[in-house]
């Protein structure tokens, strides 16, 4: 088992990470009158039944929203509110948010405003939410644009059951490593060099429960430092402003979040690379993509200037100009800001390099 502890502004709250944790809930979420479980379809087949026979003794509900982006919806938020209020949650109440990184925003962001806050636990069952289970962002999307309305709000525990992980498809597996290794680029070369051996089909429970810590501990580190995205937080953006550009024009759901964020890390260090003074892993790097099935045939067709279209909707960019999070060296980021002239050319020159890799 391993045991993380986060100091968050209102709270401390541990991160457990052990295999086959939900059949032990009973143990950690105890002292609660009602329990609310609330999960997506594909995760409610395989582990529901476990998390609530886990929970026995408590009054025990469950909700099943369907599996997807879409679910972090108004709509997908009331039904989960309707359902507090039907069963009559109140202040001593739990609710456990079962799933991955989207059931963790839409229940948290139901947590976080029911009765003005109830404790909840998440449980997270994908690799991505390593990076979303913690740190207190929580949200739904509006047609606009993603996150829209949300709250920093954090859980009361992370339970983090890594049996849950083996069912995850490759592109799963993919998605969160995306993460798993842009945590690596913030803070650690050795762990970076160790990832870029790693056959992502081929991964043991240790090496995997490793990843997860380490990537848990770095996020956690500059969330305990910046809370409420003042100053380094924005530092965890590493990748985002390419990948989600990547994301909005290929379709979400074509290309998962984690996909576009390490494709945008490539951009990243490329970028890095000509800006500064620094020689990356690039070439590593980019077999490693290859190696893994990242896919970087997806955005071959897309167009610089559609992309930076992208970029400048996206919510983090300030005072209309690009700002960009890039690598001084491994372990050593920075934000800039950049020009669009300077940016066509540039999505463009990494296009190109996609296209001839
Ligand atoms: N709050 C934050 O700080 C933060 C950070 C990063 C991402 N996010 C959010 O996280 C979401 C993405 O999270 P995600 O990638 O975990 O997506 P997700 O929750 O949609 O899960 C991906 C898919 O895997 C399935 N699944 C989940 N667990 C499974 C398991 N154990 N076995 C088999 N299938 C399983 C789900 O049903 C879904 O189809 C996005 O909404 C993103 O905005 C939030
Ligand atoms: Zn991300």
């Amino acid at each position: 088992m391993s045991q993380l502890t986060i100091q968050a502004e209102t709270h401390s709250y541990d991160v457990l990470i052990e295999a086959g944790i939900r059949h032990r809930l009973g143990t950690y979420a105890s002292g609660y009158k009602e329990v609310l479980v609330v999960t997506d379809d594909q995760v409610a087949e395989k582990y529901l039944d476990d998390v609530v026979a886990g929970l026995m003794g408590q009054k025990v509900y469950t909700h099943i929203v369907p599996s997807g982006e879409a679910s972090k919806s108004m709509k997908r938020y009331e039904d989960i509110l309707d359902k507090c209020i039907d069963v009559k949650l109140d202040r001593n109440s739990l609710l456990i948010a079962l799933g991955g990184g989207m059931i963790g925003d839409l229940a948290g962001f139901a947590a976080s405003t029911y009765l003005r806050g109830i404790d909840f636990i998440q449980m997270p069952t994908t690799i991505l939410a390593h990076d979303s289970s913690v740190g207190g962002k929580v949200a739904i999307n509006h047609p606009s644009g993603k996150n829209l309305i949300g709250s920093f709000y954090n859980p009361v525990q992370v339970l983090y059951d890594v049996e849950t992980l083996h069912s995850l498809p490759e592109k799963e597996v993919r998605s969160g490593y995306g993460e798993v290794i842009k945590h690596a680029m913030l803070s650690d070369y050795d762990w970076l060099t160790d990832l870029l051996g790693l056959t992502l089909s081929n991964i043991g429970d240790q090496r995997l429960i490793r990843d997860l810590e380490k990537g848990i501990q770095v996020k956690a580190g500059i969330v305990e430092k910046d809370e409420k995205e003042q100053g380094l937080r924005k530092h965890l953006n590493l990748g985002h402003t390419l990948a989600h550009a990547i994301e909005a024009e290929v379709g979400y759901g074509e290309v998962t979040h984690g996909e576009a964020v390490a494709i945008g890390l490539w951009f990243a260090m490329r970028l890095s690379e000509r800006k500064g003074d620094v020689r990356l892993p690039i070439k590593d790097y980019v077999n490693w993509l290859k190696m893994n099935g990242y896919p970087l045939s997806s955005i071959r067709s897309l167009q610089s200037v559609a992309l930076l279209k992208r970029m400048k909707v996206d919510k983090k960019t300030l005072e209309q100009k690009v700002h960009m999070v890039l690598l001084q060296e491994i372990a050593d980021p920075y934000v800039v800001s950049v020009e669009d002239e300077e940016m066509l050319t540039q999505l463009e020159l990494f296009l190109k390099e996609v296209i001839e890799t």
